[in-house]
């Protein structure tokens, strides 16, 4: 006979997720990547509920179009910030996601027509702001922005983010170096042509602000600030949600080996929906086989992520919905 996956399961943790939070008391920015319903909106809410139960000022915040923290709650919290009921410092907020992306163009369309003036073009700025905005990394990169203004307004001790910014900030920091250089090179060529005119002019007198200048340094500051966050191991750390199944699996292997490429610090794999072996006693042979399924699979996340493991929850018998609902799950990782 082999190991009961309650026991597997109790050997996979090293550092737990309570250890592993006690052990960073810096941390401010959590975030949980995974295929979509691992539940990873689940271990966001019991995250934020327990950072918030040990006094710290928390925001659970979702970025993701496809929001469920009202649901996950059982409150309404879109379009600002607002307190949870029933639990102290805690507020959660679903950014209206197409609020931003709208306000998002509009910056850009303004953007563009003050460079089409400057540049004496006589084109319509629609047809670039169409360019700029119709395809799909542009969404992405609004949310991204989103994101990274709440980070920097600076007004809760943690924030948990409740997202899929797993391969967008992948994309996005990567992106980063590029704009950098671009940025950099930019910014180059306008101080010469800056300096030509001033030292052509007769007056002497300097060039008034020039707002697509300030846009880019702005732009290049917001980039190595937000750069800075998302790789300090002592202030963020990705969470990683899979279940003990193949597809799963493979998603974070590859989200991990990406993240730590990139210097993102990975906070570990928490493993959910693992059913408790007793279940098996009486049960039909597909729960047993299951059973036995997951098992294999706990031995395979013991070897591929080892000492990465924080948690392993079980299947509850139902869904996870308001907060007694969240603070009772929460036993299973907190205690
Ligand atoms: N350990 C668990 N036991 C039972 N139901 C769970 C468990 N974890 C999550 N769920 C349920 O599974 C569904 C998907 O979870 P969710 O957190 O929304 O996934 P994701 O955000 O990764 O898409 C939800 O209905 C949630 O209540
Ligand atoms: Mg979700």
């Amino acid at each position: 006979m082999t190991m009961t996956s309650d026991a597997k399961a109790a050997s996979l943790v090293e550092t737990s997720m309570v250890d592993f939070v006690a052990g960073h008391p810096g941390l401010r920015y959590v975030f949980f990547g995974g295929k979509g319903g691992v539940g990873k909106t689940v271990m966001a809410g019991m995250n934020a509920v327990h950072l918030a139960q040990a006094g710290k000022r928390t925001l659970l915040a979702s970025t993701n179009p496809v929001h469920s923290l009202s649901g996950l709650l059982d409150q309404d919290v879109f379009g600002k910030p607002t307190a949870v009921t029933g639990v102290g410092n805690l507020w959660a907020y679903e950014i209206d996601t197409h609020d931003a992306i709208e306000r998002s163009k509009r910056e850009i369309r303004e953007k563009i027509q003050w460079f089409l003036k400057f540049a004496e073009i006589s084109t319509k700025a629609d047809e670039f702001v169409d360019a700029a905005t119709m395809n799909p990394a542009f969404e992405e990169s609004a949310m991204f922005e989103n994101m990274v203004d709440l980070m920097f307004k600076d007004e809760y001790d943690v924030y948990v983010f409740d997202t899929a910014p797993t391969a967008n900030a992948r994309r996005l920091l990567g992106m980063s170096k590029v704009y950098g250089l671009w940025v950099e090179k930019m910014l180059k060529s306008r101080e010469e042509a800056q300096s030509l005119r001033e030292a052509l002019s007769f007056t002497r007198k300097k060039e008034e602000e020039d707002p697509l200048m300030l846009y880019l340094v702005d732009f290049r500051e917001r980039i190595r600030h937000a750069h800075e966050l998302l790789t300090d191991p002592e202030r963020t750390a990705f969470f990683f949600v899979t279940l003990p199944e193949a597809l799963p699996i493979a998603v974070i292997r590859r989200f991990i080996d990406w993240f730590t490429d990139f210097g993102i610090p990975v906070g570990g794999v928490v493993v959910n929906m693992v059913i408790r072996p007793e279940a098996g006693e009486a049960a039909p042979d597909f729960v047993r086989n299951r059973i036995e399924m997951q098992s294999g699979y706990l031995d395979e996340i013991g070897e591929r992520f080892p000492g990465q493991v924080r948690a392993v929850v079980p299947l509850f018998d139902s869904d996870i919905r308001g907060v007694e609902s969240i603070t009772r799950a929460s036993g299973a990782i907190f205690g």
